[in-house]
């Protein structure tokens, strides 16, 4: 299979780009790297190992609290961060971007914050059949604590939700619907609008879990209507420890909260404690600096290639790998909605995944093999684990044509 030509790569220039990615550069077991795990964490460029270096080497002091030179500007640096997720969100304020150490906090904040306030005995929370565990077991502790329901939306063989049995779900004592806009182990997009939509009508609220759908796609928040949008900043190039909860001004006015401890606070006496404004009312303690100013230069990064641009590209590459691996006799993908994002994960008859991620490897090329944190999905489809191979703007066609011919040897190996 020959790679496609240059000009139908969506005006991204990949091999210069790659360029800013000396990780991708290597060679694991004497083969170049095939880094197709960037659902699980992307890949970060020399501008985010840049600036997080400078606020160790220059700037590093503790921020919010200092008068003193370094101490103001590793403050102004990490607050810059919170107005370039503005942007990229498309959020009203900056109050409403609360830093958390990635969606998993963004989710359990909601959970334990909103939900201990909001959620008693006999309500009723909506999730999908294809959420990641972060999205599951937070709303499940609290649903046993309240004594509430948790409900779930199917979904078709394709791995697409049903719309109409998730109208059937909905009622009274609904109070949040949680989803993901993207789920990880298929790739599916969900009409996120929608679902949030006919929450409201409802007169629940809705969580979007954003983990797979900021790396490949414009989220504007407002457009959206959410309540609550969360992501992790290791999934978007940024580094690991760093992520955001966007919530309405109005919800996290009124959620107690989440954590005790210095910089969340307006006075403190033993008779009583104010809390501070937003968002710093829900980030006790000293947060990840160097992760914070290391997401916003992620950012700046993906802003400057064009988010239309890399899903457009992603878009290609995702067409050009379902056709090459539906083509593999004995290749079952999994996960093959309409509406999809830069996940390939597929099946091989007789050959079990974590085989074929070992005979990948020693070709060099990195795929994730498991349940990727989603066993509801594998046991509806009936498999004990699926091999994931997930796209990044820094994929090449190339790269989907060694993992064709990877394929190919992990079935010699095994015939
Ligand atoms: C859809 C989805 N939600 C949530 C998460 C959890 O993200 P994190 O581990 O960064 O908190 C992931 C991570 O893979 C994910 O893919």
């Amino acid at each position: 299979m020959s790679t496609l030509p240059k000009e139908v790569t969506a005006g991204i220039d990949v091999e210069r780009l790659r360029e800013d990615f000396p990780v991708l550069k290597q060679t694991v077991h004497g083969k170049p790297l095939v880094y197709l795990d960037s659902a699980a964490t992307a890949q970060k460029p020399v501008h985010v190992v840049d600036a997080i270096r400078h606020f160790h080497e220059v700037d590093c002091a503790n921020i919010h609290r200092g008068v003193h030179e370094l101490s103001q500007r590793s403050t102004a640096a990490y607050e810059e961060t919170r107005a370039k997720v503005k942007r990229f969100l498309n959020a009203k304020s900056k109050s409403e971007l609360i830093f958390v150490r990635g969606t998993t906090e963004g989710i359990n904040l909601v959970t334990s914050s909103w939900g201990r306030k909001n959620v008693n005995q006999g309500d009723e929370i909506i999730i999908s059949a294809m959420e990641h565990h972060s999205n599951i077991v937070p709303w499940q502790m609290l649903c046993e604590e309240k004594g509430a329901t948790l409900r779930v939306i199917p979904m078709n063989d394709r791995g697409e939700l049903l719309l109409d049995e998730y109208e059937k779900l909905l009622n009274p004592r609904t109070k949040m619907v949680a989803f993901a806009h993207v789920s990880n182990a298929l790739g599916t997009i969900n009409p996120a609008r929608r679902i949030i939509e006919m929450a409201h009508r409802a007169g629940a609220l809705a969580l979007v879990d954003g983990a797979q759908a900021t790396p490949h796609a414009k989220v504007d928040v407002q457009a959206l209507d959410a309540d609550f949008y969360t992501f992790s900043g290791h999934k978007v190039f940024g580094p690991t420890g760093i992520g955001v909860l966007y919530g309405k001004t109005k919800l996290l006015n009124a959620m107690p909260p989440y954590q005790g401890g210095g910089d969340m606070i307006k006075v403190v006496t033993f008779a009583k404690t104010t809390y501070a404004d937003l968002p710093y009312k829900f980030e006790a303690g000293t947060p990840n600096i160097a992760g914070g100013i290391g997401l916003g230069a992620a950012l700046d990064y993906v802003n400057r290639i064009g988010i239309e641009q890399i899903s457009a590209y992603e878009h290609q590459l995702l067409e050009y790998g379902t056709l090459a691996l539906s083509a593999i006799p004995g290749l079952r993908l999994i996960g093959t909605a309409r509406e999809k994002a830069a996940v390939l994960s597929f099946v091989m008859e007789g050959i079990h995944p974590h085989d074929i991620g070992t005979v990948l490897d020693k070709q060099g090329i990195a795929v994730r093999t498991g349940h990727h944190c989603a066993q509801p999905v594998m046991e509806f489809f009936n498999v004990p684990a699926t091999t994931r191979a997930s796209l990044a703007f820094y994929n090449t066609f190339g790269e989907i044509d060694a993992l064709v011919a990877g394929i190919k040897k992990v079935k010699e190996v095994f015939a």
